[in-house]
């Protein structure tokens, strides 16, 4: 955790949230802009166009297709209610963007957020990470430790990756779910708290629960309220809009004036995106930084056409393949043999969970 309270964690704290609040008319009025733009194909319902505090997450998402028009309905809906929210979608799709919307367009907006990927967490500290644990529960405890649940009491914890938890686990936290309470690791008094739950998985959940990754009860129990995002390239005209939104980003920093040429603009709409927004922001940052005025940077090929080709779970490379490139494809392949199970694709490849998160946060 970013203040230092929890060890290990991999936590985060909702970052900027006090100059987000500040920017709220800003939002409104960007709101109503994006609205305006999609009004002739798309009707919103008066409720929708009503300006409130949860119009927020028009500053953290960008997008106007009739997905996101939509995202943007589900957010404003459900941050008006405590129901647990369960977000299915490709990985780089912005599920803690929204996850962190719905939390700031709620009432619990003064309150915690706080984001724990449960697929980085070690096994064997996961429950003493999300419960807390007593003085002297187990070498090394030297003092009593607040977990991430009591640290997000009367705001949001959003379980990232939930289909990562090891099963034991998975039971323990659908029995806090049921009873609403639990106990510190070592502890034997019960502790209460209102804490609001966002899970989200990468992973389709029909395929995670096939493949005994996710229990199926608490599949269920955390979808009361599940939100499908689309990948970016079943967004319309969003990638473009995007592109020119994290350009935009960079040159207000750097107090630039760069711009896409129209070529690079259509490229970029085109290609498909595998690692979605995420991919979609490196690569425009990329460009950013290696062109003068007018980004022309050549558009990676799709992955799999690059350098190598897949014929019954091999990978071919043409010698002089750069190496960077041969060990992208060489993760991704395995992350798909294992259907995205990434504890499982670290074990196979050799390596630790937290470099297999880097890599992938840098594709
Ligand atoms: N609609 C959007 N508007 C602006 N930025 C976005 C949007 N969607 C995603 N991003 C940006 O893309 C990056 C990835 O987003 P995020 O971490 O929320 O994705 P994710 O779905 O949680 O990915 P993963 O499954 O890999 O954890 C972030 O830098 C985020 O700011
Ligand atoms: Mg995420």
């Amino acid at each position: 955790m970013r203040n230092g309270k929890i060890p290990h964690s991999k936590a985060s704290r909702c970052p900027n949230k006090a100059k987000q609040r500040e920017n709220i008319f800003v939002d409104i009025k960007q709101y109503f802009l994006c609205t305006l733009v999609q009004i002739d194909h798309f009707s919103f319902s008066s409720s929708a166009m009503t300006p409130s505090i949860s119009v927020m997450h028009c500053k953290l998402l960008h997008g106007s297709s009739q997905a996101m028009l939509s995202l943007y309905r589900q957010i404003e809906r459900v941050a008006m209610t405590n129901a647990a929210v369960l977000i299915e979608s490709e990985s780089g799709t912005g599920k803690e963007l929204i996850a962190q919307s719905i939390h700031l367009s709620g009432q619990r907006a003064d309150k915690q957020f706080v984001a724990v990927n449960c697929g980085a967490a070690p096994s064997h500290l996961i429950e003493a990470e999300l419960f807390g644990h007593e003085k002297g529960s187990f070498t090394g405890a030297k003092r009593r430790q607040t977990g991430y649940f009591e640290y997000a009491s009367g705001g949001t914890l959003f379980l990232d990756e939930i289909s990562e938890m090891p099963p034991d686990m998975q039971v323990k936290l659908l029995r806090v779910l049921e009873c609403g309470s639990f106990y510190r690791v070592g502890g034997s008094e019960s502790v209460k708290v209102d804490v609001r739950l966002i899970g989200a998985t990468n992973r389709p959940l029909k395929d995670a629960v096939q493949a005994g990754s996710l229990r199926q009860d608490l599949m269920y129990r955390l979808a009361v309220f599940p939100i499908y995002v689309p990948p970016l390239r079943e967004r319309g005209n969003d990638t473009a809009l995007l592109a020119k939104h994290f350009l935009e980003e960079l040159n207000r920093e750097a107090g630039t004036i760069k711009r896409f040429s129209k070529q690079t603009l259509g490229q970029l709409q085109r290609h498909r995106w595998p690692g979605n927004v995420r991919e979609l922001k490196n690569f425009v940052h990329r460009a950013y930084i290696l062109s003068a005025d007018i980004l022309t940077l050549e558009i990676p090929p799709p992955v799999g056409q690059q350098v190598s080709s897949r014929v019954d779970g091999t990978l071919d490379f043409t010698i002089g393949t750069a190496l960077a490139d041969a060990q992208k494809e060489i993760i991704l392949a395995t992350l798909h043999h294992h259907r995205g199970n990434k504890r499982m694709t670290a074990e196979t490849l050799g390596i630790s969970l937290k470099t297999l998160y880097n890599r992938l946060k840098a594709y």
